[in-house]
């Protein structure tokens, strides 16, 4: 069982990482359509971890005897400046998501909900390395800034991620 706010709360995380990965399957598409194969793999990549996040808040939130509030999912932008604008919204993105876990955290906290306060620890954890993700990621554009040789280095760098599911979610 979850309070009500605490489950009003998780529904919301719950939508927001639906969210997510309707923005960087966007990103993905977009990447993809100006030619940066490899960045287009890296947020699909990305759209498959957010996928995972969205699945581990819904199945808590039935394993607590709840059920979810499937809410409208919000449209994403479709259209991007550059490489660097998209890295700079999805670090912008990520920290909002930061700021939303860490609310969650502390009305479980409050509410001395020890099983939710537990299963946040895995989101907190996951917002640190893709803020810093994000941040190598932008450093590196910065430092390539024109140049296109040193662009398509880094969308070959980015075309090596893989997707790794989580243990739980694996098949
Ligand atoms: Fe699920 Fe990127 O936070």
């Amino acid at each position: 069982m979850l309070s009500k706010k605490l489950l009003k709360a998780l529904n919301n995380q719950l939508n927001k990482e639906i969210y997510s990965a309707y923005l960087y399957l966007s990103m993905s598409s977009y990447a993809g359509s100006i030619g940066l194969k490899g960045s287009a793999n890296w947020f699909m990549v990305q759209y498959q971890e957010e996928m995972v996040h969205a699945m581990k808040v819904f199945t808590f939130i039935n394993s607590r005897g709840e059920h979810t509030d499937l809410a409208a999912i919000a449209a994403p932008p479709t259209e991007f400046r550059s490489l660097l604008d998209m890295f700079q919204q999805t670090l912008a993105h990520e920290q909002t998501i930061t700021a939303s876990i860490n609310e969650l955290t502390d009305l479980a906290l409050a509410e001395k909900d020890h099983a939710t306060n537990i299963f946040l620890q895995w989101l907190v954890t996951e917002q640190i390395e893709e803020e810093e993700n994000d941040r190598d990621i932008i450093g590196k554009l910065k430092l390539i800034g024109d140049n296109g040789q040193g662009l398509l280095m880094l969308d070959n760098e980015l075309a090596a991620r893989v997707f790794v599911p989580p243990p739980a979610t694996a098949a």
